[in-house]
């Protein structure tokens, strides 16, 4: 979910819904504000994205006031419903609350409520938070330390923020678990998820830690920790671009991300190789003497990030030996996994933020394991948590849909397991420097790919009434094809899966049948050519049994034209690099069948970018 907070001298209705249009990524399955003005609270709430909460204001505008907060949802406990929608009122229609993270202990609290008289109004965990608010404000009309003793009662997830009638000129947020920003303007004050809310108002920004609570005034903020002891807080400087989180001139955003991705990968690269060719991460602060020691790498990610996860253990241990385990990080702690301090964890995540991954990260700390994050949002709290961290320099994403920071997630896993190499001295040798050499060249072979993508839409909108579309993939390809098939799952809502195409005999080929449309990645023919020929046997075995056949195969490679009904061709790599190019049209393709089948492209359904809960 994402929150907005603002005091200050403008309309807070306006802030609050510029900060929560920007936050919509984070869910939209409803959305809603509350204002404070002429002595009362006023709020207006809608399920649906933000665009029916604006109609809702429109017809039934609130009063003018300079004190609101905001929220944009996606549904934890309670559907996406107008009433489960936040802000949630106590029972005076005195207090409101906005929350993002899930309230364990709730139906507890709630049975409590009741019990002393309170109705609640919606099916959601968040609600008993206002209810409580309201008692303990009751008792000390002060809205922080009201805050500050309900958290103390509070089990789980939450970041809240608060504002009550009686108390006009404070906002009050606290947070454990899930991000909150605080922004420092000139005469206001700014809370939200994550700074883009509030960028276009002020660079000047406060990360809040866990377990705090923060009073937001027009001239300047307190931050306690929920005992009210006086915080430690770290300042910084924002210094996104807030262009580059606009469209450009795109239609979506994906369209102009999945077209930044050469920039992309060649900002990940900059900087991190010298001239000799060897690796310069100085900024992984893992000492070489504890690299060097590692016996075992375990990564952990979600989604897209756990994808570039599985291509990277192929990297790791081939230029490194090291063993590597490729994990999703919602299954990861729960198995008790066998970790020590010669384990090196590997977080991998675009917003930084997703509560899965940071509690592996966590566990993996808690039992010793140094933990390396890759990230692209700078500050973010699984960076924060971690030993070191290694960002990705994509630029902010705004699609939900992960493209060019899959594409410097890879970059930033190769580089790691070359470091690995180059530290520990194994294998460091030709092999390697041509590695660096090849990936020097990825950005203008991603460009290539991109500038032949037209005969790759056409063939996405010819199938956009198909239910069904396969992925098949060996080695490093398979990752690609589980990639391919995330993304039409994401963008198209259609059937997709990805297999290993040697798998396929044992079972999923009694899925194929006349027309069934199948994506085949197929590896380069010079080096591991074993593997290549493997796949044009199984090619073969599907469009025998009728399957219409999209082969992804690299220039020049002539052995796979008469198997192909639909060629895309990609530039030549070495296998271990060819996903970072046989990804590009699987990424086009998916964006287009969305657009063909009438899809919102950047927010498909029931998704959210940065998902903070478990
Ligand atoms: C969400 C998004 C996915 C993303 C995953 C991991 O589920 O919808 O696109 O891959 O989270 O996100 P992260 O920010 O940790 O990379």
């Amino acid at each position: 979910c994402g929150i907005v907070g603002y005091v200050g001298s403008q309309s807070a209705l306006d802030v609050v819904l510029a900060g929560l249009k920007r936050l919509e990524y984070r869910g939209y399955d409803s959305a809603g504000v509350a204002v404070l003005a002429d002595g009362g609270l006023a709020a207006a709430k809608k399920a649906g994205k933000l665009g029916n909460l604006e109609k809702e204001l429109a017809e039934r505008p609130l009063p003018t006031g300079s004190t609101g907060i905001g929220h944009t949802r996606w549904a934890t406990h309670g559907g996406p419903t107008d009433a489960n929608a936040h802000p949630h009122l106590d029972n005076a229609g005195r207090v409101a609350i906005v929350h993002n993270g899930i309230i364990e202990n709730f139906a507890a609290l709630r049975a409590e409520l009741a019990e002393r008289g309170h109705e609640l109004a919606s099916e959601t965990d968040t609600e008993v938070v206002a209810h409580l608010l309201a008692e303990e404000f009751s008792g000390c009309a002060d809205l922080a330390e009201a805050m500050r003793l309900v958290c103390r009662r509070l089990e789980g997830a939450f970041t809240l923020v608060a504002v009550h009638a009686d108390d006009p000129d404070v906002v009050v947020g606290a947070r454990r678990n899930s991000p909150l920003v605080v922004g420092v303007g000139e005469g206001e004050s700014f809370l939200a998820s994550d700074v883009a809310a509030f960028i276009a108002h002020t660079r000047s920004a406060i990360e809040l830690g866990q377990d705090q609570v923060v009073e937001l005034r027009r001239d300047g903020v307190t931050v306690t920790d929920f005992d009210g002891r006086p915080a430690d807080v770290r300042s910084y400087h924002v210094d996104w671009d807030a262009e580059a989180a606009e469209k450009g001139g795109y239609d979506y955003f994906m369209l102009k991300e999945i077209a930044e991705q050469p920039k992309a990968v060649a900002d990940t690269l900059l900087g991190r190789i010298d001239a000799s060719g060897s690796l310069t991460l100085d900024e992984v602060r893992i000492p070489g003497s504890v690299l060097r020691e590692v016996d075992k790498v375990v990564i952990v990610a979600c989604g897209t990030a756990f994808h570039a996860g599985l291509i990277a253990k192929y990297a790791i241990e081939h230029w490194t030996r090291i063993p590597c385990e490729v994990e999703l990080a919602s299954e990861f702690r729960y198995r008790d996994p066998i970790l020590d301090p010669g384990t090196l964890v590997i977080a991998i995540s675009q917003s930084g933020e997703t509560m899965d991954t940071l509690m592996a990260l966590r566990h993996a700390r808690e039992q010793g394991s140094k933990v390396l994050a890759i990230c692209n949002t700078n500050g973010s709290t699984i960076p924060r948590e971690s030993d070191a961290v290694l960002y990705t320099h994509a630029g902010p994403e705004v699609a939900v849909a992960s493209t060019k920071a899959f594409l410097t997630q890879l970059v930033a896993c190769y580089l790691v397991a070359l470091y690995l190499g180059q530290v520990r001295g194994t294998k460091w040798g030709d092999e390697i420097h041509a590695v660096v050499r090849d990936l020097a060249k990825i950005a203008d072979q991603v460009e290539r790919v991109l500038e032949t993508m037209e005969p790759v839409r056409e063939l996405a909108r010819s199938l956009a009434d198909k239910d069904t579309v396969l992925f098949l993939g060996r080695h490093v390809g398979y990752p690609v094809a589980l990639e391919g098939a995330l993304k039409l799952k994401e963008l198209a809502y259609m059937h997709a899966e990805g297999f290993a195409a040697g798998e396929l005999k044992h079972g999923p080929i009694a899925l194929i049948e006349d027309d069934l449309p199948v994506v085949v990645v197929v590896p380069s023919p010079r080096g591991r050519s074993v593997l290549h020929d493997k796949i044009v046997s199984n090619i073969q075995e599907i469009r025998a049994r009728g399957a219409r056949t999209i082969v992804i195969a690299e220039e020049g490679d002539e052995t796979v034209v008469p198997y192909a009904d639909h060629l895309i061709r990609v530039p030549a790599t070495p296998t271990l690099l060819q996903p970072l190019v046989a990804t590009v049209p699987l990424q086009v393709f998916a964006c287009e069948l969305a657009t063909a089948r009438g899809n919102e492209v950047d927010q498909p359904r029931n998704l959210a970018k940065s998902v903070t809960v478990e």
